[in-house]
């Protein structure tokens, strides 16, 4: 029996029984021998400097081996580059136990470290802190008159500011026929995947370390990790085998990391520091915002002006941006255009990407704003969008790579049954609920790094793969696992994927919906070198079957290259390597974007989401019914992993509508709710039917596996569509996010 392709079935994930068995290990559960842990104190002020630490109750501990703080800690890199890392924004990095001065409210300033760590924890409580405190800023709205432009790196390069405006757009909107303002505001959020940040640093001597850490990027942390610590980047080897979620915190190397390597090279000792759930709201998080948009059109719905201007926090020392404003102009023509964008520094942690970073915010201002647009023209909201229904992107004038956009809204609206719906807000119901119907539309990057991979036939004629990429619950070893067995025709049980592990070929983080682009099309080109060698090889062996074939005269099937025009004629994997006096065939590629051909084209991925909301006649408790998001994001290696993608982040943007908030009490500059009791996320019972539809979009044009990404573009529509059924339920616009009954009552 010959092997079917892998690629388009849905496979379940290779490493769901080690999961659901316990068996998977992560950061936090490496039990290395003598292993000391670490307990993270944090700042309790704002804002000032620590102008004395008392830590002799805490040293007189049983179990306590050291209290590492400004004062004692060992001496580190000097310069602030060194602390850089591949996702670091503009500005300087913040560097954990570095001097007296708090910059925020949580701050790392002391690690506790004990024999275990119920004691480091206890010690924690017993160091004694005096500050200095100063006046502080954590008010988005009583500084936006500090708005200013956002600074320029290298984690800026996919995060371009607004384009210059187009047209004479003041003149446009204040002539406008329909026209519509509106004001959105989005709390800030922190990153809350199950698995705590940890990390456990195995001191191995001479210099060297083992490092298992939660994050996106193995070989980030061992750049990071060398560069300030003056090691060889040789001997740092970062694992991260498992990753339980991570969202966008994961990107930067985190605190405990740097704190828990500092204190295993310095105690030269085995040492582990893990933070707790409040510790988590201490490091990144989605900023808060506020919008402004100005969109108007003419009497038949074309848009004839879009405005949006986006004013964001950032941290004192560090620029982190989104792109915001200009999302709107990437899907709908308008021919006069003001996008602004804006930074306000405040006395908070440098914001971090967070699943669709910009793209679900904005995203969400834009398309309630388009459905107060469709409200004033008395046109049903479908129809709005598709009378602004653009081939090309009209924000470069450059024709798509691929956009089935178009099959997005139709399916969907198919299948939700769109046609049910009456347009006069509060005119359906069911019993002692309001119905509402609500539809956005989404649309997300695109992206592929650079990602190379070694590919080896083993010893036993087996594929072995390598990529340093981490799989952070996406599916990625699955879908790897797919590609690189269709690439050389073996079945999966036949090949192994080696990742999450900085010694293997270079991968940037997994992040921005970019991995399956990136890793996938780093196999494809090792595979293809793979499979040119092969060849080659067994072309040399002596009597060999294969001595006339060229590359296009075979096919590499079940462990074999057989003749294409006489299948039964085929030399082993095996036989190659015996002849390779029993030696592995390796070959080593890199894959990356065409970014030359690619200059002539529009990168995205689009999808439309419709809601389904019932909200109780008295009480106003807001339940999503049902949902059906259909996406378009070129071909799906794998539609069970892809539409668990899509649907976890369909329940994101419920909990981005209705529950997730971070809120800080501006009086202490603290976030208060540090907790999963009181820190908001969609239970269970918060979901019902979720629906994913992938539409068929062949992109031959955007790389060599025609595939684009699902990590995020399933949140991007989502608390638009909301926001808009709850309109379409109670006639009330609420645009601040999330959504609470009580504003509804
Ligand atoms: Mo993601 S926010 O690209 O980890």
């Amino acid at each position: 029996m010959s092997t079917q392709p892998s690629v388009g079935q849905s496979i379940s994930r290779l490493e769901g029984k080690l999961k659901v068995t316990g068996t998977a290990k992560y950061a936090g559960e490496y039990n290395v021998p003598d292993l000391l842990y670490g307990y993270v104190v944090n700042s309790t002020i704002t804002k000032g400097k620590i102008v004395s630490i008392d830590t002799h109750i805490a040293k007189a501990i049983a179990g306590v081996i050291e209290v590492l703080t400004h004062e004692n800690r060992p001496s580190l890199a000097w310069f602030d580059l060194q602390y850089t890392d591949m996702d670091a924004p503009p500005g300087v990095v913040f560097k954990p136990l570095y001097d007296d001065e708090i910059k925020y409210n949580g701050q790392p300033i002391a690690l506790v470290v004990a024999r275990d760590f119920e004691t480091a924890r206890y010690a924690s409580t017993l160091v004694r802190f005096e500050y200095e405190e100063e006046p502080f800023e954590t008010c988005l709205d009583n500084n936006l008159d500090k708005a200013r432009d956002a600074g320029k790196g290298f984690a800026t390069l996919l995060k371009p500011p607004p384009p210059k405006p187009t047209g004479d757009f003041e003149e446009a909107f204040e002539n406008a026929e329909v026209k519509v303002e509106s004001e959105y505001r989005h709390s800030a959020e922190h990153h809350n995947p199950i698995e705590l940040f940890a990390t456990t640093t195995v001191y191995e001597g001479d210099g060297k370390l083992t490092i298992y850490d939660k994050t996106q990027g193995t070989i980030n942390d061992q750049v990071f990790i060398a560069n300030v610590f003056g090691l060889h980047y040789k001997d740092v080897r970062v694992l991260a085998p498992f990753v339980g979620g991570a969202f966008g915190a994961g990107l930067r190397p985190q605190y405990q990391l740097f704190l828990c390597v500092m204190a295993a090279l310095h105690l030269k000792r085995n040492v582990r520091v893990t933070l707790d759930r409040k510790q988590m709201f201490s490091f990144g998080h989605r900023p808060q915002n506020v919008q402004n948009l100005r969109f108007s059109t003419d009497m038949n719905g074309k848009l004839t002006a879009m405005g949006h201007s986006a004013i964001s926090e950032t941290s004192q020392f560090e620029d982190y941006s989104e792109t915001l404003s200009q999302w709107s102009h990437k899907l709908y023509p308008a021919p006069n255009t003001l996008f602004e964008y804006k930074l306000v520094p405040l006395d908070v942690y440098t914001p971090i990407d967070m699943r669709a970073p910009g793209g679900s915010t904005a995203m969400h201002a834009i398309e309630c704003t388009m459905d107060e647009l469709a409200y004033k023209l008395a046109i049903d909201p479908l129809e709005l969008r598709l009378r602004n229904y653009s081939e090309t992107d009209p924000s470069s004038e450059k024709p798509y790579t691929g956009k089935a956009l178009m099959e997005c809204y139709l399916k969907a609206a198919e299948k939700f049954g769109w046609d049910k719906r009456t347009p006069e807000p509060g005119s359906m119901t069911r019993g002692n609920k309001l119905v509402g119907y609500g539809m956005a539309t989404g649309i997300w990057d695109a992206y592929q790094f650079p990602a190379r991979v070694e590919a080896i036939i083993t010893k036993e004629g087996k594929l072995e793969v390598n990529n340093a990429v981490t799989d952070i619950g996406t599916g990625t070893l699955t879908v790897m696992t797919q590609i690189a067995a269709d690439a050389l025709g073996l079945p999966m049980e036949d090949v192994t994927f080696g990742y999450g592990d900085s010694a293997k070929p270079f991968s940037m983080f997994q992040g921005g919906s970019a991995m399956t682009s990136s890793t996938g099309v780093g196999i494809i080109m090792a595979a293809k070198a793979l499979r040119k060698k092969l060849l080659e090889k067994a072309k040399k062996i002596k009597n060999s079957p294969l001595s006339e074939a060229g590359e296009n005269d075979v096919i590499f099937k079940d462990g074999n290259i057989h003749l294409k025009n006489n299948p039964v004629v085929f030399v082993s994997f095996k036989a190659i390597i015996a002849f390779n006096k029993g030696q592995v065939i390796k070959t080593t590629e890199m894959g990356k974007p065409h970014l030359l051909k690619l200059r002539k084209y529009s990168l995205a991925t689009h999808s439309a989401s419709f809601v389904e909301v019932e909200i109780d006649k008295e009480l106003k408790t807001i339940t999503v019914t049902r949902a059906v998001t259909a996406v378009a994001a070129g071909r799906i290696i794998n539609p069970k992993t892809a539409r668990s993608q899509i649907a976890g982040s369909m329940v994101w943007g419920i909990s981005k509508a209705l529950h997730e908030e971070t809120i800080l009490d501006e009086k202490i500059g603290k976030y208060i709710n540090t907790n999963l009791g009181e820190y908001h996320i969609p239970v269970h019972a918060d979901i019902n039917e979720l629906e994913v539809i992938f539409a068929d979009e062949k992109d031959e044009l955007i790389n060599e596996l025609g595939v684009k990404g699902v990590g995020e573009i399933g949140l991007v529509a989502m608390p638009a569509a909301i926001a808009n059924a709850i309109f379409h339920a109670t006639g009330k616009r609420i645009n601040k996010l999330p959504i609470h009954f009580d504003e509804l009552l």
